[in-house]
């Protein structure tokens, strides 16, 4: 799929509540499967990952229905999975994949789980390692890809767990076959990656052990979730906002775990204008109100090494508005930006180059320095985050973009394109009409 954009020619106004948040869906339906009854979940996002997601929790046993607004899933409980009829099917999904395969790695049968190209592509080796310390047998392809055959070991032994990656994939794969191990399983990470397993297992009703562990046989009970709007997706609109003259704009019910609000502090610093509104707690999640105006002074900055985490998806956006902004912007220690649905780095730089801006790429990150930008075509290469941050440049370069290789982003924003000309931005599917020319 071809995106083309044009100059906004006006200022992005109204409001909107983006879609929900892709790591918390997928930890509901995962948490929900394991759990003894029904559980309601409101806001899950409808999108080819979690759909992945969605489908495998149903080959495994879980039926889902709708009411409403409501979707109502019913768990089978820990020990009730059933054995798929066949190889259960990841899509573009790391976090599907990496979270199934810690409960798949404790179940009494064998699963084979099997992605699309770029997923095929990702380093699984990062959870077989630590599963097979438990005592599961994963078998992956050449260099550790996939597609996993996972011979399910119903004994598996808690561990304690350091792992070399801030990784909320790695993380979450080893609590969930914690819950299903010997005694207690503990992890812990060189920086804290996002929270929001350790934070909805106890609205499940499993108690942790200290702030990131979990004690084997732990059971979970249905519950009641209701998914924010994910701060990813509302990065592209805060982005968007604060680069098109003019603009104000209410990004409503956002997520704002502090785990994954790096954006914000990123985009302050570099000279943004956000205020949040309302701030609440919403099952135990952060959330609140953001509105976005249009700022003229942008700077440029070097990223703190230790908020990398907390932006790691924002981060082919944030480099987008280094390209437009003010001096050098310097980004070190992002070297899994090269291991994410593309080599993120390397399609970032590309794009960036091919409009004109000058950049130096490093193994783990970039330096930036921005000036206007130029137009023509990028390539998304496949990857929903790269796609979207050149639409959102694309908003205020020097005259119409290509954008191929933008598929994907139904994996994660299947609204995007109506969503930003909505708000007025200036952006159709290529042979289509400008919404707003
Ligand atoms: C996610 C964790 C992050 C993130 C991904 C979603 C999750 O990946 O990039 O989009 O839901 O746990 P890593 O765990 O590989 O850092």
């Amino acid at each position: 799929m071809m995106l083309s954009t044009r100059p906004a020619g006006s200022p992005l106004t109204g409001e909107l509540t983006p879609p929900g948040d892709k790591s918390i869906s997928h930890r509901a339906l995962i948490f929900a499967l394991l759990a003894q009854g029904e559980s309601r979940v409101t806001g899950l996002l409808e999108s080819e990952d979690v759909n992945a997601t969605a489908n495998a929790c149903r080959q495994l046993g879980m039926q889902i229905r709708r009411e409403g607004e409501v979707l109502i899933l019913d768990g089978v409980g820990r020990q009730g999975l059933s054995a798929p009829h066949g190889p259960l099917d990841m899509g573009n999904s790391g976090t599907a994949m990496r979270l199934l395969a810690g409960v798949l790695a404790a179940q009494n049968f064998e699963s084979e789980l099997f992605g699309d190209e770029s997923l095929n592509r990702r380093p699984m080796a990062r959870i077989i390692k630590p599963l097979a310390l438990m005592g599961a047998r994963i078998e992956a392809g050449k260099g550790g890809v996939p597609p996993l055959t996972i011979h399910g070991n119903p004994g598996l032994q808690g561990i304690d767990y350091p792992s070399p990656v801030a990784s909320a994939q790695v993380k979450s794969c080893v609590l969930l076959a914690g819950l299903y191990a010997k005694g207690r399983t503990t992890v812990t990470e060189p920086l804290k990656s996002r929270d929001h397993t350790e934070k909805m297992l106890p609205a499940f009703g499993v108690k942790l052990s200290g702030s990131c562990g979990v004690t084997g046989g732990s059971r979970l009970r249905g519950t009641e979730i209701h998914v924010p709007a994910d701060i990813s997706s509302a990065a592209f609109f805060m982005v968007a906002a604060t680069l098109v003259p003019d603009s104000d704009i209410l990004l409503k019910n956002v997520g704002l775990n502090a785990t994954r609000d790096g954006i914000v502090h990123v985009l302050r610093a570099m000279g943004a204008d956000l205020t949040v509104q309302n701030p609440r707690c919403q099952g135990g999640e952060d959330v609140g109100d953001i509105r976005v105006r249009y700022s003229g002074r942008l700077n440029g900055l070097e990223i703190p090494l230790e908020l990398i985490p907390s932006l790691i998806d924002e981060l082919p956006v944030i480099l987008a508005l280094a390209a437009v902004s003010r001096g050098q912007t310097k980004l070190r220690g992002a070297q899994e930006l090269r291991v994410k649905e593309s080599d993120r780095l390397a399609v970032m730089a590309r794009g960036l180059e091919a409009l004109g801006v000058s950049l130096r790429e490093y193994p783990d990150g970039m330096d930036i320095r921005g000036g206007a930008v130029g137009a023509g075509q990028v390539d998304g290469a496949g990857d929903h985050r790269c796609a979207m941050s050149f639409a959102v440049l694309g908003q205020v370069a020097a005259s119409v973009l290509q954008i191929s290789g933008a598929e994907n982003i139904n994996t994660s924003f299947p609204t995007f394109v109506s969503d930003l000309q909505r708000v007025g931005g200036n952006i159709a599917h290529s042979q289509g009409e400008h919404a707003n020319a």
